[in-house]
């Protein structure tokens, strides 16, 4: 059946994606964002409605409004480092607001909703963990992420919900059409920077820890293209039946990349050499994590189509291409 959607931070680098999954497959999606890190020219799917998760009042009217089926909550705040300093901000933005909208949407009658979670609730993950793994956070913003988790299993079950938690790894490449693209301001995320680093945009690429008890003395981590998981958005809120309970699910390829082999995989892909700065470890990093997405395989029938490296090293360098300036927001 047909859905109106509205999805919170569409105009961000994952919700945008979500929003092109959802209209290709004849869903009706709204983007609910404040543009504080999102782009005006990335809501390409869907009409935007400026305005902050935080404002209840506000999301409560137009969820009535518009009639709105479901909600994919993706806004919020993203860094595990950038958390360890301002935590507080982090709690707020993460956890307050997840909360606010979950008393909208009770209120509203809206009863499915799937939600950005982070393999960042594991901690340090390093063999294709799995959904029922110890969660170990070593970061604000990885606490953040399994707290919204626990309070939605709880509301769940009272409201008797449709929730649904997926568990991103790394969010990687971008739209294959080229359409739309990863544009941080400033880009925090390894292979942009590892890809502006080589073509000049980035002085150098910083490597935070290079003494991990990983293959290499890198962070290993498990790279996702953003077209697979916005894909997973839409296969959960068509095929998770289940209501009472917070169904949760690990999105990632099955398989880890360090640092170092990214900047090899870059500078095999362009031709170019990545200046690099060896520098110490950051807070909040865990040394190596990589999913077993076996679950949303079996029960989604997710299948990734950009599984490859070159694919998101491809879409990802062609997107950097496209970034606007912040202004154009
Ligand atoms: N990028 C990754 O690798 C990754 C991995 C795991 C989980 N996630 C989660 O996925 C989600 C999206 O991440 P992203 O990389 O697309 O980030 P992003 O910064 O590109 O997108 C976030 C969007 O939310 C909007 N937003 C932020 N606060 C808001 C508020 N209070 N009200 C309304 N809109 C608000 C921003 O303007 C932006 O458009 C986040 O919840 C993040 O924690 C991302």
């Amino acid at each position: 059946m047909v859905k109106k959607v509205l999805v919170t931070g569409g105009a961000g680098f994952i919700g945008s994606h979500v929003c092109k999954a959802l209209a290709k497959r004849g869903h009706e999606p709204v983007v609910y964002d404040n543009l504080s890190t999102g782009h005006r020219d990335l809501v390409r799917y869907g009409r935007l409605i400026e305005g902050d998760v935080g404002d209840g009042e506000r999301l409560q009217a137009m969820l009535r409004n518009e009639r709105i089926d479901a909600v994919i909550h993706l806004a919020g705040l993203c860094y595990p480092a950038d958390s360890m300093r301002a935590p507080l901000a982090y709690y707020q933005q993460n956890v307050r607001n997840s909360l606010v909208l979950c008393d909208a949407m009770a209120a509203a009658g809206v009863g499915t909703l799937v939600f950005s979670s982070s393999c960042s609730v594991y901690g340090h993950a390093s063999e294709a963990v799995d959904e029922q793994a110890t969660l170990s956070p070593m970061s604000p913003y990885a606490r953040s992420k399994m707290l919204v988790e626990q309070m939605l299993s709880d509301i769940a079950v009272e409201q008797d919900w449709t929730a649904v938690s997926l568990r991103y790894f790394n969010a990687a490449g971008a739209d294959p059409d080229g359409e739309l693209g990863e544009w941080h301001e400033p880009e925090p995320h390894l292979i942009p920077r590892v890809l502006m680093a080589a073509t000049g945009t980035l002085a150098e690429l910083v490597v935070h820890g290079t003494d991990y008890p990983t293959a290499d003395g890198t962070c290993v981590r498990d790279y996702c293209h953003v077209t697979d998981l916005a894909v997973a958005h839409v296969l959960a809120l068509e095929r998770v039946q289940t209501r009472g309970a917070l169904s949760i699910f690990n999105l990632g390829n099955e398989r880890g990349f360090s640092v170092l082999e990214i900047i090899q995989a870059v500078e095999t892909e362009l031709g170019l050499t990545v200046p690099v700065r060896l520098a110490g470890r950051r807070p909040g990093d865990p040394a190596s994590v990589s999913a077993s997405s076996r679950k949303a395989r079996d029960e989604l029938g997710w299948s990734p189509q950009y599984a490859s490296l070159t694919d998101i090293i491809r879409t990802a360098h062609r997107s950097l291409a496209a970034r606007p300036n912040r202004t154009s927001s």
